[in-house]
């Protein structure tokens, strides 16, 4: 008793989440953002995601909005140096995308949100994530599925209208 073994505690520490991005296929980040670190702060999701007109996407802020904070928090940070010089560039950081649909889906945030869906039916509990990942099917199949149980469309053109 006593003993301690920081060695084998951090490197099983490091297999444990390198297992975990492995089996959940956690996409690489250009930078080390934890959700649960923010929304802890307290941040709610609209302040970083605001639905702008006319409602389609909830948008990824801009490294210039991080710097709201970051101009002086963990500025010595090489990952918050990372972001400043997004910021200063004028460029957006460039995350990989988790949930993407293609073009020729329609999709609306607005609309299911106001059908009374709340983020995490969609997105899983983003506020206990490090990283995220896909934790839902947003596939055609997933997509159906929901508008079955909820008696929404499941006509073609419903969520194809700029096809055919
Ligand atoms: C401090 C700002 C901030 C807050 C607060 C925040 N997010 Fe994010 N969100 C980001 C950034 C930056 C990304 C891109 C990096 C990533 O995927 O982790 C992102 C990505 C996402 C994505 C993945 C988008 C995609 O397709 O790649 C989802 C889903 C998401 N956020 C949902 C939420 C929800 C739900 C909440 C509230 C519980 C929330 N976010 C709170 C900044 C924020
Ligand atoms: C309300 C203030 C606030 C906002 C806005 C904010 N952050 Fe943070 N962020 C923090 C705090 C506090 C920490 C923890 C700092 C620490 O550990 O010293 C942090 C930590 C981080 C870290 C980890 C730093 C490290 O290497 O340990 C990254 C990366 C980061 N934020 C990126 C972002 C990005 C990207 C955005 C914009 C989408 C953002 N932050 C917006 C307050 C904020
Ligand atoms: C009915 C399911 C559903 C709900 C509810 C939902 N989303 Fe999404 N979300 C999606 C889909 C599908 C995409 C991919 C959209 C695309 O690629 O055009 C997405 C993409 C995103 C993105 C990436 C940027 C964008 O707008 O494409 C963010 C950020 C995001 N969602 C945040 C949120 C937040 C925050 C909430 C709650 C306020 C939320 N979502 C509620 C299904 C949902
Ligand atoms: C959580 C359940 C759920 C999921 C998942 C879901 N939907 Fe819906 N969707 C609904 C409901 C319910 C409505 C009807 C809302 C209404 O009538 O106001 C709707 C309405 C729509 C509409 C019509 C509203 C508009 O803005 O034109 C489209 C298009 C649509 N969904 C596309 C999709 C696509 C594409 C996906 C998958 C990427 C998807 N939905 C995933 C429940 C869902
Ligand atoms: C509730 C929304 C919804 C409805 C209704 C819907 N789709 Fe889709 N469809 C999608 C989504 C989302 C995708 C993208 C799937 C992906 O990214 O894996 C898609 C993809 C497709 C694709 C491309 C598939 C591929 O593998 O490239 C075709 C073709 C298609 N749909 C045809 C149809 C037809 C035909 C119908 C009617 C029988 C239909 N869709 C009804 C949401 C829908």
């Amino acid at each position: 008793m006593g003993r301690r073994y920081p060695a084998a505690v951090t490197l099983s520490a490091a297999l444990a989440s390198a297992l975990v991005a492995q089996v959940h296929h956690i996409p690489e980040q250009p930078l080390p953002f934890s959700h649960k670190q923010h929304v802890a702060l307290p941040l709610s999701c609209k302040d970083c995601h605001s639905n702008p007109e006319p409602g389609e996407i909830e948008g990824i802020p801009a490294a210039s909005k991080c710097m709201a904070c970051h101009f002086s928090i963990a500025k010595d940070k090489p990952s918050i140096q990372k972001l400043k010089s997004y910021a200063d560039l004028k460029q957006p950081v460039p995350w990989a995308r988790v949930y993407q649909i293609p073009s020729y889906v329609d999709f609306s945030h607005r609309s299911h949100l106001e059908a009374g869906f709340k983020c995490e039916k969609c997105h899983g509990s983003v506020e206990e994530r490090e990283a995220l990942w896909k934790e839902t099917d947003i596939s055609m199949g997933g997509c159906v599925a929901c508008h079955r149980q909820n008696k929404a469309s499941i006509t073609c053109t419903y969520c194809h209208e700029n096809r055919q």
